[in-house]
């Protein structure tokens, strides 16, 4: 490992020095801690969709620092031409992920600034796309904080928790959604102990998780995805805390392949378990989690990604999808910036 992360360095952001979306590339860690800038629509798109800036509330930010710096290049004063590409650009980008609603939602933010303002001239028009794409930012990390509040709000001095994939600062502008709270009770001498199992195949607990919370000085303990019934049976888990990428309007939740086994154990042996996530990752419009789209992804990042030599045979049917739906009946309640809710939801 070369470089620990320091807290405050910033995960995405918009680098005004030469207008670029600037972001941690998050497939080098935990071994090199390197800074993308991006400008073309394509390398933006790579971004998103190779997971170089991932986890529900970043990807949004990125698509709206990455559209607003792509539009600083549509060479044109007309409107009716400039809002053309505007909509091209917008439907690429939401082309990269389906399962994420933080995506669509803040384009659809963006989009939002071209239709209040029909006929504001494309420099003013650029302006009002960098102060909506910089809010969007500023947002995520005021309703992390929130989050964490509420979060901590559930949890005792020395609590023992178990956390899946990255929902973390990697995952968000800052703090994270199911860390939030982590970060919150460490500064605040929790004591607490966390848990963090790998999550197959892409192994963002291990490699994202353990390095960003171990960065922050906290007490991490890493465990593969299928010792998490182990860790429980014994008792060794007081509360686990999850992120979420879309959350249906009935309380069905999406978030990374695994999180619906760890809920089913936790259910089974009793330990609350907690889904975190802003209101922007809500969406009214899904009504059960039946009506989410499941990303599926290559084959090679099981049976070859992160192995020295590929570790299954040749021409083997692969199943890989990136997110799971966890049943409402699971969650013991979702926490938002907004407040803690518990079934029947009513968000
Ligand atoms: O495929 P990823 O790494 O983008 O999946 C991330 C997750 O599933 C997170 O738990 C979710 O996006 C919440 S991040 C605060």
């Amino acid at each position: 490992m070369t470089e620990w992360y320091d807290a405050g360095r910033e995960t995405v952001y918009l680098n005004e020095s030469n207008n670029t979306l600037a972001m941690i590339d998050q497939t080098k860690l935990p071994y090199e801690l390197k800074t993308l800038e991006l400008k073309g629509i394509k390398d933006i798109w790579d971004a998103i969709y190779l997971l170089k800036v991932r986890g529900a509330p970043a990807i949004g930010v990125a698509a709206a620092i990455g559209i607003y710096v792509v539009s600083l290049s549509v060479n044109t004063s007309d409107r009716d031409e400039f809002d053309r590409r505007f909509k091209e650009n917008k439907e690429y980008l939401n082309s990269a992920r389906p399962t994420a609603v933080n995506l669509s939602w803040a384009l659809n933010r963006m989009d939002a600034v071209l239709t209040d303002n029909p006929v504001l001239p494309v420099p003013d028009l650029l302006q009002r796309l960098r102060d909506e794409a910089l809010r969007i930012k500023a947002e995520d990390t005021e309703m992390c904080l929130k989050i964490g509040e509420n979060a901590l709000s559930l949890l005792k001095k020395g609590s023992r928790l178990l956390t899946h994939c990255n929902a973390g600062q990697l995952a968000t502008t800052k703090y994270g959604t199911a860390t939030a709270a982590m970060y919150l009770g460490h500064e605040r001498g929790y004591d607490l102990h966390i848990y963090c199992d790998e999550t197959r195949p892409l192994l963002q607990g291990a490699r994202l998780t353990a390095y960003e919370l171990m960065a922050a000085g906290m007490d991490v303990t890493l465990c593969c995805d299928n010792m998490v019934a182990s860790l429980m049976r014994q008792g060794m888990i007081d509360a686990v805390l999850v992120g979420c990428d879309r959350v249906a309007a009935n309380g069905d939740v999406a978030n990374k392949i695994g999180t619906s086994v760890v809920a089913t154990v936790a259910k089974r042996y009793n330990v609350p378990f907690y889904v975190c996530g802003p209101t922007s990752t809500i969406d009214p419009m899904t009504k059960t989690g039946n009506d989410i789209v499941i990303e599926q992804r290559p084959a090679e990042e099981v049976t070859e990604m992160w192995y020295e030599r590929r570790m299954a045979p040749e021409g083997v049917k692969v199943y890989n999808p990136a997110f799971d739906i966890t049943d409402n009946e699971l969650i013991t309640a979702i926490i938002t910036e907004r407040g803690i809710y518990r079934a029947p939801y009513d968000f």
